[in-house]
């Protein structure tokens, strides 16, 4: 069996990241690079998605930074152009393109709501939806970033809560439909995940950080690491039967509260 977590196992592959200048995406981004995969990446601002791919061409690997809303269905179809344009083929696609802000329903106007929905679930619609025709088949991977939050209700989450939720029965429904094609579509929920925009917003002090922290199972932080080789496992042969998956990733997180109370149990 293929060693996938060895070097170059993404070797000849062209894989495509959504929502990837910062965070756990550019993470999976740079660890694809770095596993021989040509990468393309895009997120709104010009200027950020130059920098995230000039650290992959920095160390020598071929990557493509494009400015992009996922928002925008045209901009996206564009977007898969180009980097089928350039590579020859799309063997890979991440869709991890996100918002979040913490508010409770009363403090969030419609368009608060519909703004998370358009960018996490519609993106992932639009990403997807672009990307069929320019995918290598059979062999194609297709991967969402989902959360916990699609199946643990949470306060003052309603947006991300109800976009994660529709993110995962995108990933089962087109898992459905294009598995005849030899497309597989699975998504990763990553738990909190150390240094990244997401709980900078959600754990906004080191107390908050320590809270959340007693309430996970493995006790701590998730890295962009542990995410990336999940991705990067998702992404081979090594995978070749695993399709419509929610894959956690996430210290224990979806299970709940594990906190002093459940240590307790054990006497
Ligand atoms: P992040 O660094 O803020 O990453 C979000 C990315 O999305 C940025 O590159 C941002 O770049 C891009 N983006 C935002 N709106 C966009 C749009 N309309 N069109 C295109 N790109 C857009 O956050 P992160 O914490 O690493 O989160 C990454 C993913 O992991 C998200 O899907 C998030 O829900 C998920 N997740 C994170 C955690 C965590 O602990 N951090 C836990 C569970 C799940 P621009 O600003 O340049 O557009
Ligand atoms: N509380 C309540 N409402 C908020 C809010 C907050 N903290 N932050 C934004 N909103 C509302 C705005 O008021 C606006 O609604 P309105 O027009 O009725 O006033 C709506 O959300 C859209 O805000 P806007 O700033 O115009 O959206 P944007 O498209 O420029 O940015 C966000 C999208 C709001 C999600 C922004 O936080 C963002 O760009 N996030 C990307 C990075 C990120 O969230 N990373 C973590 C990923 S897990």
């Amino acid at each position: 069996m293929q060693n996938v977590f060895k070097d170059q196992a993404l070797a000849g592959k062209v894989a495509f990241v959504a929502g990837a200048s910062s965070g756990i995406n550019l993470g999976i981004a740079q660890h694809f690079a770095r596993a021989g995969a040509k990468v393309v990446i895009i997120s709104r601002s010009v200027e950020k998605i130059a920098a995230a791919a000039k650290t992959m061409t920095d160390e020598g690997f071929p990557a493509l930074g494009i400015a992009a809303d996922v928002r925008d269905y045209a901009a996206v179809d564009a977007a898969l152009k180009q980097a089928h344009d350039t590579y020859g083929k799309i063997d890979i696609v991440i869709s991890g393109a996100a918002g979040n802000f913490v508010a409770p329903a009363l403090g969030m106007s419609a368009n608060g709501f519909k703004t998370v929905v358009d960018i996490d679930l519609n993106g992932t619609f639009h990403v997807f939806r672009a990307c069929f025709q320019y995918l290598n088949r059979p062999g194609a991977s297709l991967i969402a970033i989902t959360a916990p939050q699609a199946v643990n209700p949470s306060l003052f989450q309603v947006h991300v809560c109800a976009a994660k939720a529709g993110i995962n029965m995108v990933t089962k429904c087109l898992a459905m439909e294009w598995g005849p094609a030899g497309v597989r579509v699975n998504a990763i929920s990553p738990g909190p995940i150390a240094d990244t925009e997401g709980m900078l917003r959600l754990a906004t002090t080191p107390e908050a950080e320590r809270a959340v922290k007693a309430r996970i199972a493995l006790r701590d932080y998730g890295t962009k690491t542990d995410i990336a080789d999940m991705a990067l496992f998702l992404s081979t042969d090594n995978a070749k039967y695993v399709t419509g998956s929610i894959i956690d990733c996430d210290g224990g997180a979806k299970l709940g509260d594990a906190g002093a109370d459940a240590i307790g149990n054990f006497g």
